[in-house]
C-alpha cells in the first residue's frame, strides 16, 4: 500500500509526498502550482531538475519539476500571465487512493481566474506512482465551450546536456520559436543540444497500448535510453494530439534569468508535451465535458551495480 505525507517546508510551501508501496521511489508535489518538484525512481535516482535559484515567493512559477501550463501557452491573451495561471495558483488535495498509489489535486475557477479567463472550470490533476513510472493526468471539466492550451512543462535532470539526445522526433516538422515560429523539418536521427533550443515539434502518433494512441520520445544519456516519455489525450478523434516542446535556455538566456543558476542549463532539458501550437476549442456539453491530457514518465536509469555487472559480462 502506498502512503502519503503532508508537510510545510521552510519557505511556507505546503507539499505532499506520495511513496511507492515497496521501493524507495516517491514523488513530491507542492500545492502551489500543483507543481511536482521531485520524482525519485525505484533506485532513488532523481529524475527531475529543480533550480537551486527557484523563487518561493508565492507569485513566481517554480523553475523546475513539472509546472502545469494552462489555460494558455506563452502569452497570446495579454490578460492572462505567460503560460497561464495554473502554475501559480494554489491547488487543493482532492483525494488519495492508497491502493492505486494516486493523489488527485484540484483547481477550480475563482473570482481572480474569471477576471483573466471568464470560464467556469474544474481541473483534476492525478499523480500516480507506478513501479518505475510517474503518471500525470490533467482532466478539465468544462460546462461550456472553452478555448485553451495545455502543457506539462517537464524539466529533466541530466548529467551534461551535451551528452544527451532526444529520440522520437526524427523527420518531424517543428516550429522554431527562436525564428518567429518558422516551420522546419528535423532530418537528424536525434535532437542534440549545442545552443539555445526552443521548438514545438509535431511527433507522429504511435500506439502506446491497447487503449491509447499518443506520442513517445526517449531521452538518451551517453547513448543509453534513460527516460521514456509518452503523452496522449482522450480525444484523438478531435485531432487533439500532443505536440512536444523541447527547450534549453543555454548560456545567455540562463544568465538573464533570476531563478536559474548561470551554469544550470548544462544539467536540464525540458521535454514538454502539450497542445500549444494554437488555442483549441473544447465544445461545451449539457453534462460536464471532460478533456484529459495525460503523460507517463518511465525511468530506465540503472543502478551503478547493474551497470557494472553488465560491463563485466
Ligand atoms: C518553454 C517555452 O515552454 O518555456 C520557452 O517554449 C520559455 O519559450 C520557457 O522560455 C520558460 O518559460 P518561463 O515562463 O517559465 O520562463
Amino acid at each position: 500500500m502506498s502512503k502519503i505525507e503532508a508537510a510545510t517546508d521552510d519557505n511556507g510551501y505546503e507539499f505532499i509526498k506520495l511513496y511507492h508501496p515497496k521501493t524507495i521511489s516517491y514523488v513530491k508535489v507542492y500545492l502551489f502550482g500543483g507543481n511536482v518538484v521531485e520524482y525519485h525512481d525505484l533506485n532513488g535516482k532523481e529524475i527531475l531538475f529543480l533550480s537551486s535559484e527557484a523563487i518561493f515567493d508565492g507569485s513566481t512559477p517554480l523553475r523546475g519539476g513539472i509546472p502545469i501550463v494552462f489555460p494558455q501557452f506563452d502569452k497570446p491573451n495579454p490578460s492572462i500571465p505567460k503560460h497561464g495561471f495554473a502554475r501559480t495558483s494554489m491547488w487543493v488535495l482532492d483525494s488519495f487512493s492508497r491502493d492505486e498509489g494516486k493523489i488527485v489535486l484540484k483547481l477550480e475557477d475563482s473570482v481572480e481566474s474569471r477576471e483573466m479567463w471568464d470560464f467556469t472550470f474544474k481541473l483534476l490533476y492525478s499523480i500516480t506512482i507506478g513501479d518505475n513510472s510517474l503518471s500525470c493526468h490533467l482532466a478539465l471539466h468544462h460546462p461550456i465551450s472553452v478555448m485553451c492550451q495545455v502543457l506539462l512543462h517537464n524539466y529533466f535532470l541530466v548529467g551534461n546536456v551535451e551528452e544527451v539526445g532526444v529520440k522520437g522526433l526524427e523527420e518531424c516538422e517543428y516550429l522554431d520559436k527562436l525564428i518567429e515560429f518558422e516551420k522546419f523539418k528535423d532530418d537528424n536521427q536525434k535532437i542534440i543540444v549545442r545552443g539555445e533550443v526552443d521548438r514545438i515539434y509535431f511527433p507522429p502518433l504511435v500506439r502506446l497500448n491497447k487503449d491509447n494512441e499518443g506520442v513517445r520520445v526517449c531521452l538518451e544519456e551517453d547513448g543509453e535510453m534513460v527516460v521514456e516519455l509518452t503523452a496522449w489525450t482522450n480525444q484523438p478523434h478531435n485531432h487533439l494530439n500532443p505536440q512536444m516542446v523541447i527547450w534549453n535556455p543555454w548560456i545567455d538566456k540562463s544568465r538573464g534569468m533570476a531563478d536559474m543558476g548561470d551554469e544550470e542549463y548544462k544539467h536540464m532539458i525540458c521535454m514538454e508535451p502539450g497542445i500549444v501550437s494554437e488555442p483549441f476549442l473544447l465544445e461545451g456539453v449539457e453534462e460536464e465535458g471532460e478533456f484529459v491530457f495525460s503523460q507517463k514518465i518511465c525511468s530506465f536509469y540503472q543502478q551503478e551495480e547493474e551497470k557494472k555487472s553488465k560491463e563485466d559480462i
